[in-house]
């Protein structure tokens, strides 16, 4: 089952919308899978990033995403890369549609609360980035075949 790499940002955290967006991604039905309070220093944020190196934004995401402890999770389920970025909303809020994270709750690209991976690659990339092998967890839920089919 597809597995995907999600941080709740510093702007997230310092909101206090944690708890919001761990419950919009329960509730489309995606099973969380590890969870755990990371404080980014440079050189992991940079690497984290380092496909957005050179660009002029860089720099201003970096202490961005060093500026406060982020809450890193790994969701699973079907397509869970899309499913998240689809709950997620585009990257600037101003354009993210309504029923989305960051068109309901933010308003600017600097600070636009979520991340998720961007596609099956990165994110296997990005959760070894984040997570040892024995701090994700296998579980059933009970009844989960009503949410992700046989
Ligand atoms: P993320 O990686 O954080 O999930 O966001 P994303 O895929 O939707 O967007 P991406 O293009 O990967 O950009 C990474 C993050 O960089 C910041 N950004 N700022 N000022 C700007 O023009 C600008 N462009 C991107 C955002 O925080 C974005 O989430
Ligand atoms: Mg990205």
């Amino acid at each position: 089952m597809e597995r995907t790499l999600v941080l709740a940002k510093p702007d997230a955290v310092a909101r206090g919308l944690v708890g919001e967006i761990v419950s919009r991604l329960e509730r489309k039905g995606l099973k969380l899978v590890a969870m755990k309070m990371v404080w980014m220093d440079k050189e992991m944020a940079e690497r984290h990033y380092q496909v957005h190196k050179g660009k002029d934004f860089f720099e201003g995401l970096v202490e961005y995403i060093t500026s406060l402890p982020i809450v890193a999770m790994v969701w699973e389920g079907p397509s869970a890369v899309s499913s998240v970025r689809a709950v997620m909303g585009a990257t600037d809020p101003a354009k993210a549609s309504p029923g989305t994270i960051r068109g309901d709750l933010a308003l600017d690209i600097s600070n636009n609360l979520v991340h998720g991976s961007d596609s099956v690659d990165s994110a296997e990339k990005e959760i070894a980035l984040f997570f040892k092998p024995f701090e994700i967890y296998d579980w059933k839920r009970p009844g989960e075949e009503f949410i992700r089919g046989k």
